[in-house]
């Protein structure tokens, strides 16, 4: 059983998908905790009605990265934890926890990448008239949105396709797309 933290900063629809899917049975993992950059995020509701530890905090309340990622790292390590899950976490990773998590920090994206990094994904797609957009789930290293790729899922566009109405398509992909391949992964590793 693998021990993992989730990171997002608003909505948590994501890490609601996996407490979803644990609880099912779908995915064998133990969330241990949920890290969050914004005190006031509705993923910090979603991980306390599940019963889940929450770490907050306030970037700008510490000297730099290197600082409240040795933070956060303390609280992972006091816990166990295996692999960072990126949820909505709209923060850049840095080096204190890229060094100790090699490979063991995943994070989803709203597009089919390399396309359409960093924020609104969904945006920048509608803008850009595309007629096909997608999700991606890859390993994080230290840029924006980049790392290897390890799952795609494509998503059309209809005509009159609105921000909305493409949110919910991949909001959709999204849910049913990351406890899946975390449990591949996951499964895989124990092989
Ligand atoms: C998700 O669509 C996720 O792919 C995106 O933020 C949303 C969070 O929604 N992540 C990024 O854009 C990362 N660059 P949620 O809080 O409801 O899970």
């Amino acid at each position: 059983m693998k021990k993992i933290a989730v990171f997002a900063s608003g909505n948590g629809s994501n890490l609601q998908a996996l407490i979803d899917a644990i609880k099912l049975g779908a995915l064998q993992a133990e969330i241990v905790l949920v890290v969050s950059d914004r005190p006031n995020a509705y993923c910090l509701t979603r991980a306390s009605e599940a019963g889940i530890p929450t770490f907050a905090f306030r970037a700008k309340d510490y000297e730099n990265k290197e600082h409240y990622e040795s933070v956060i790292k303390n609280n992972l390590e006091a816990l166990g934890v295996q692999y960072l899950i990126l949820a909505g976490y709209m923060r850049l990773i840095g080096t204190v926890l890229l060094e100790s998590y090699p490979e063991k920090i995943i994070n989803i994206h709203p597009s089919l990448l390399p396309l359409f990094p960093g924020k609104d994904g969904i945006g920048q797609a509608l803008e850009a008239g595309v007629t096909e957009t997608g999700v991606t789930i890859h390993y994080v290293d230290e840029g924006m949105d980049t790392g290897p790729i390890i799952a795609q899922e494509i998503i059309a566009l209809d005509e009159n396709e609105t921000r909305s109405s493409l949110e919910e398509k991949v909001h959709a992909v999204e849910h049913r797309l990351y406890p899946k391949v975390l449990r591949h992964i996951f499964e895989s590793e124990e092989k």
